[in-house]
């Protein structure tokens, strides 16, 4: 069975005939207020989402690095890379991977978790239908 929820922090209003149009999905919020947060955290049923908005483009990962599982919310954003607070591992934006490190060849930090999404209706939604989600 497709899971279809709303995440736990989306502001309320979207209609669920939106929602069942976009089975397997989830909604992360209206891309407005995304776009306008640059970088946001969605918590949905256990698993952090960090949605950014650079360059005018929207970029959604698990907020996990990694390489030792440190958060990615506080890390430095800059030309389609995002370095992680912890170590200092850099990972491209674009597909995730590892682009350079301390003392560290590129692709040993491992891959960033990038996410699919979309637009519909105003809404940018997320597709996980690959994760279980707890209730
Ligand atoms: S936990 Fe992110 S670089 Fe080590």
């Amino acid at each position: 069975m497709p899971i279809v929820r709303m995440a736990d922090s989306v502001v309320a209003g979207h209609t669920a005939a939106a929602v069942d149009d976009v089975a397997d999905e989830v909604a992360l919020g209206p891309v407005t207020d995304l776009a306008r947060r640059k970088r946001h955290v969605v918590a949905i049923g256990g698993l952090e989402l960090l949605v950014i908005f650079h360059r005018k483009r929207f970029t959604v990962v698990t907020n996990r690095c990694p390489h030792r599982g440190g958060r990615l919310d506080t890390g430095h954003i800059r030309w389609r890379t995002l370095t992680c607070p912890q170590h200092a591992y850099r990972y491209s934006l674009v597909d995730g991977r590892s682009v350079a490190a301390p003392g560290c060849a590129a692709g040993r930090g491992g891959r960033l978790t990038m996410i699919p999404t979309r637009v519909v209706d105003g809404f940018l939604y997320a597709s996980l239908d690959r994760y279980r989600l707890a209730d």
